[in-house]
């Protein structure tokens, strides 16, 4: 990413687009959410996480992937010699878009629509803008297609480099994905972990 002119401190920059984005009612998913859940995370970071959404644990703690899909992160991270801490980590869509279960209480994933991706680009563009990260990893197809246009493929770009945005941008699999993977779990485990070596080796070289 290109240098910043000085000015207010990033964390201070980042308070007021997280202050902002609070407020956000561009598309009606915040109706039926908890709250809004920002990105986290050091800035500068040379590393940024772009998933889909916050699930319905984030929701509910505010905090993006600390739930089951978060935990697998951690690991595959952990595996590709990355440490979550100085990773900057934020989402697509910062509200929880769900369904009821007939008659239960339990709230499923619900994909966002292009419409409502669209209305929230302006908040992770805002967060890479402040963060200026050298890698952005997508994780899934939201995204990817978020970042990349709604043509892009994560099983056609994954591990590979793009340069997009004055980033390196780095697609792969959502690690939701590979938790709801039946036979296939192992080997995109090892494909996620082998792609986040290729995000690890763009920040030595
Ligand atoms: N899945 C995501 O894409 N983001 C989260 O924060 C949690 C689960």
């Amino acid at each position: 990413m290109p240098d910043r002119a000085p000015g207010p401190s990033r964390e201070h920059e980042l308070d007021g687009i997280h202050r902002a984005a609070d407020g956000c009612r561009d598309c009606p998913l915040y109706e039926h959410a908890t709250q809004m859940v920002f990105g986290e995370g050091p800035a500068p970071a040379e590393l940024m996480l772009l998933g889909e959404q916050p699930g319905d644990k984030e929701d509910r703690a505010g905090h993006p992937f600390v739930g089951p899909a978060g935990a697998l992160l951690d690991d595959v991270l952990a595996d590709a010699g990355i440490d979550r801490s100085v990773v900057y980590v934020t989402n697509a869509v910062k509200h929880f878009k769900w369904d009821q279960t007939r008659g239960g209480k339990v709230r499923i994933h619900k994909s966002p629509s292009r419409s409502e991706v669209v209305a929230c680009s302006q908040w992770w563009e805002q967060e890479l803008a402040v963060v200026t990260p050298k890698v952005l990893v997508c994780l899934g197809a939201i995204a990817t297609k978020a970042v990349l246009g709604p043509s892009a493929k994560v099983t056609e770009l994954r591990g590979q480099v793009v340069e997009q945005l004055a980033v390196a941008v780095v697609p792969t699999y959502h690690p939701a994905a590979v938790l709801r993977a039946a036979e296939r779990k192992d080997q995109m485990r090892d494909d996620l972990v082998r792609d986040l070596h290729v995000a690890a080796e763009l920040l030595v070289g």
